[in-house]
């Protein structure tokens, strides 16, 4: 039924109906709109993008970089630039394909896992064969349970663990941390099915034979691991691969869980916790080995993957801002894929093609963003945020002073249900720019069937349930794991995503089932996640309304009491995680009351600066521009120049990546790890005078930071 011609035709038509003006009061501030972007030509972009493999570093890659960058000039942007740099990427060997075998002790191979083509980052090519040791999903949590209560030591073994709960980079640096010498990681039913769907190409569920790939790299937010700190430019200085960071020091596989069975059917050893059993018909034996039948029979992982200095492209889009050209609002998702990239990245890959698609015509009719808007195509995402970090460090002192918020724009789909999204603390429980994004289209329609005249907004607060005193859109704390994070965590740059995604209540499976696998492709979304593409088209009404927003509103719409509330809130969760202490408390004199004056002082100046706001001279534009220079820098203030321990560019006071998920966020992150199993350390006075230290850093932070909210003099 589809043509493009058509379709493209159609799209055209659409865009023009989108500029409106709207005025409107919410709590006495306001807000002025002027655009909101109206999308239809998804479908046909999302084919588009999706025909060909892309993996980083690739020609087919490059090909689509120069199409959207050739587009982007067409579609009316100011300016559009290839941004190249050299990094360090890796790709298995074509001729040497990676693989997992049983030996026995005539060294005879006879069970051959699927020869994926997954990367890992490795130093060497390399054979090694051993036992197995198999260990939930490799948290942290469950090495300490591995070692402490069934006292099994995985030193010179090969580790085996299932995807899910975590980024799969933790379960590999847990596994090294307990000596292991290889890690072979599965992706078990239990974690990757959907309950009553079928396995691709009949469902969306996950097949037997697929594999998650992804990177697994510790880079603690270094980008390009040769080049930590500053862009991999020609002239850049590269350290050798031996001082390279986050590189893992042993071999690592994935499997789909048909190739799991063989390798976990013969295990010996301990029967596990009921928590540790997956949905597989096997024991979930803890080993070390197979039983006394198969001992002989070894584990032997093949592994043949090369590292390689690897040009890599993003692509910059500019408009530049009518009345504050150095203010930056950026909109940024990656293109680099896995395979096809379906779902991850390229649903908001098209998005963000869409939404500059729908500026250029409002550029067409005499629009002018207020300020500038920067639109980015990433590379290298799927290799540790390469792309994005390269050009945070490139751009670092630019962004520092002028950047006032930066939107992601990864996959805009993850589930079918409802709209999820990620904020910094600026919009926590959340605010007026959610408000002004909502309440300037009363237009976007619920995507979902049986909610005809049903908003999107109202859809949301019923689907997810809002039960909060301000029956206020529930907002999830930013981890890391995409793009922003190095304007986020590093330069401490205000920062959000918006996705579609699943119900987190009864659907319990990891991610999406077929997650970074092959089975990404454009027809699981036509036939199976979008067919109407309209939930894509909300998603690209979200994060255009968020940055439109953000670059048109006269006052930034960031609100500081939000900030207040999330800290109080935080510092009082961190402050209940240490009185599980209470007798090391009084014996080490910890104590948090510097932290809570601190956000004290935090409140007082923020409901002082609001109040400020109401009464503002909006006619004067010098007064304009002295209070939101006061909310754009409110986030970078938050950061600590000397960074967290032994995580130099997480330098964010108040959130970072979790030391032990790089997927979930941690408040207070300095606090937090340093109490991190302290009832286990060896020397407990050190450690208690390491959280003195960082609850000092902290509350320093936070007073200082609410004073760059006080009136300037
Ligand atoms: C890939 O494997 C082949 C065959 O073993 C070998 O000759 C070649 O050097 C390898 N390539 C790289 C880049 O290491
Ligand atoms: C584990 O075994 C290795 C070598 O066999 C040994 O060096 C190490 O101390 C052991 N670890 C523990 C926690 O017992
Ligand atoms: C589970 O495995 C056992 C032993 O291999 C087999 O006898 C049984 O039929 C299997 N059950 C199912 C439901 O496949
Ligand atoms: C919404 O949340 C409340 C409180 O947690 C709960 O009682 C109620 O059943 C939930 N409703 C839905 C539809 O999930
Ligand atoms: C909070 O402000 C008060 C009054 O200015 C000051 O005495 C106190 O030291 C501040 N708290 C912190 C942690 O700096
Ligand atoms: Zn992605």
């Amino acid at each position: 039924w589809w043509n493009p011609m058509l379709q493209q035709q159609l799209c055209m038509h659409i865009s023009l109906l989108f500029i409106f003006l709207f005025m409107f009061s919410k709590k006495n501030i306001f807000i002025q709109v002027t655009a909101s972007p109206v999308t239809d030509c998804l479908h046909p972009l999302h084919r588009k993008f999706t025909r060909l493999p892309h993996l980083a570093g690739t020609e087919q890659n490059l090909r689509y970089a120069e199409q959207i960058r050739k587009e982007w000039l067409e579609f009316g942007l100011d300016s559009v630039e290839m941004v190249p740099y050299d990094v360090l990427l890796s790709y298995p060997n074509k001729s040497q394909p990676n693989y997992i075998s049983i030996v026995d002790q005539l060294g005879s191979e006879y069970l051959f896992t699927a020869l994926v083509k997954v990367k890992c980052l490795l130093l060497l090519s390399l054979s090694l064969q051993g036992d197995l040791v198999y260990v939930n999903y490799g948290r942290t949590e469950d090495f300490f349970q591995l070692e402490r209560e069934m006292g099994i030591n995985v030193t010179g073994k090969i580790v085996i663990v299932r995807y899910g709960k975590i980024f799969r980079g933790n379960k590999v640096k847990n596994a090294m941390l307990a000596g292991a010498k290889g890690i072979i990681m599965f992706s078990d039913p239990a974690d990757y099915w959907a309950a009553g769907v079928q396995p691709y190409p009949d469902g969306w569920n996950l097949p037997g034979g697929g594999a998650q790939r992804g990177n697994v790299l510790n880079l603690n937010g270094a980008g390009d691991p040769l080049t930590p700190g500053y862009p991999a430019k020609e002239y850049t200085y590269r350290f050798s691969l031996e001082d390279a960071v986050g590189l893992p020091k042993i071999p690592v596989h994935p499997i789909g869980f048909h190739d799991a069975i063989h390798l976990l059917k013969n295990m010996g050893g301990p029967i596990p916790p009921n928590n540790w059993k997956g949905a597989l018909n096997v024991s979930y034996k803890i080993g070390p080995g197979f039983t006394d039948d198969f001992r002989s029979q070894k584990v032997r992982m093949n592994i043949h993957t090369n590292n390689q200095l690897t040009r890599i492209y993003n692509v910059i889009g500019r408009i530049r801002g009518a009345l504050e050209p150095d203010r930056y609002v950026i909109l940024g998702g990656h293109r680099d894929a896995w395979v096809f990239g379906g779902i991850d990245p390229m649903s908001g890959a098209a998005v963000v093609h869409e939404t500059v698609r729908s500026a250029g015509r409002l550029l067409s009719k005499g629009w002018r963003p207020r300020r500038t808007l920067i639109f980015a195509s990433w590379d290298a995402e799927e290799f540790g945020l390469q792309g994005s970090t390269e050009w945070a460090e490139d751009n670092a002192k630019l962004l520092q002073e002028r950047a006032v918020a930066y939107i992601n724009a990864d996959s805009a789909i993850e589930g079918m249900y409802t709209l999820r999204v990620d904020l910094n603390t600026y919009c926590h429980s959340c605010s007026l720019l959610l408000y002004a994004v909502f309440l300037s289209f009363s237009l976007p329609p619920s995507p979902e069937e049986g909610e005809e005249g049903v908003s999107l907004y109202d859809s949301w607060h019923k689907r997810d349930n809002w039960t909060n005193d301000r029956d206020a859109p529930r907002i999830n704390k930013l981890g890391s794991g995409s793009d922003f994070e190095a304007y986020f965590i590093r330069l401490g740059i205000a920062a959000g995503r918006a996705r579609y995604t699943k119900n987190k209540i009864t659907e319990r499976y990891s991610s999406y089932p077929v997650y970074h696998s092959v089975y990404e492709t454009f027809e699981i979304v036509e036939r199976f996640y979008d067919p109407s593409f309209k939930r894509l088209r909300a998603v690209a009404q979200v994060r255009g309304g968020l940055i439109f927003q953000l670059a048109d509103s006269l006052l930034l719409p960031l609100d500081v009491n939000q900030y207040a509330d999330s800290l109080r809130k935080y510092a009082k969760s961190i402050a209940q995680l240490a009185q599980r202490h209470p007798e090391q408390m009084k014996m080490y004199e910890v104590s948090f009351d510097s932290l809570f004056s601190a956000v004290e002082n935090f409140t007082i100046a923020a409901r002082d600066f609001h109040e400020r706001l109401q009464t503002l001279n909006r006619e004067d534009p010098l007064q304009v521009r002295v209070m939101n220079d006061q909310l754009m820098y409110l986030e970078r203030a938050f950061i600590d120049p000397l960074g967290l321990p032994g995580r130099p560019f997480y330098r964010h006071v108040i959130f970072a990546p979790s030391s032990h998920n790089k997927y979930a966020g941690e408040s207070f992150p300095g606090i937090y790890d340093a109490l991190f199993d302290i009832e286990n350390s060896a020397d407990p006075e050190k450690a208690w005078e390491e959280v003195k230290r960082q609850i000092s850093i902290a509350a320093f932070t936070v007073h200082s930071t609410a004073m760059t909210l006080t009136p300037p003099a």
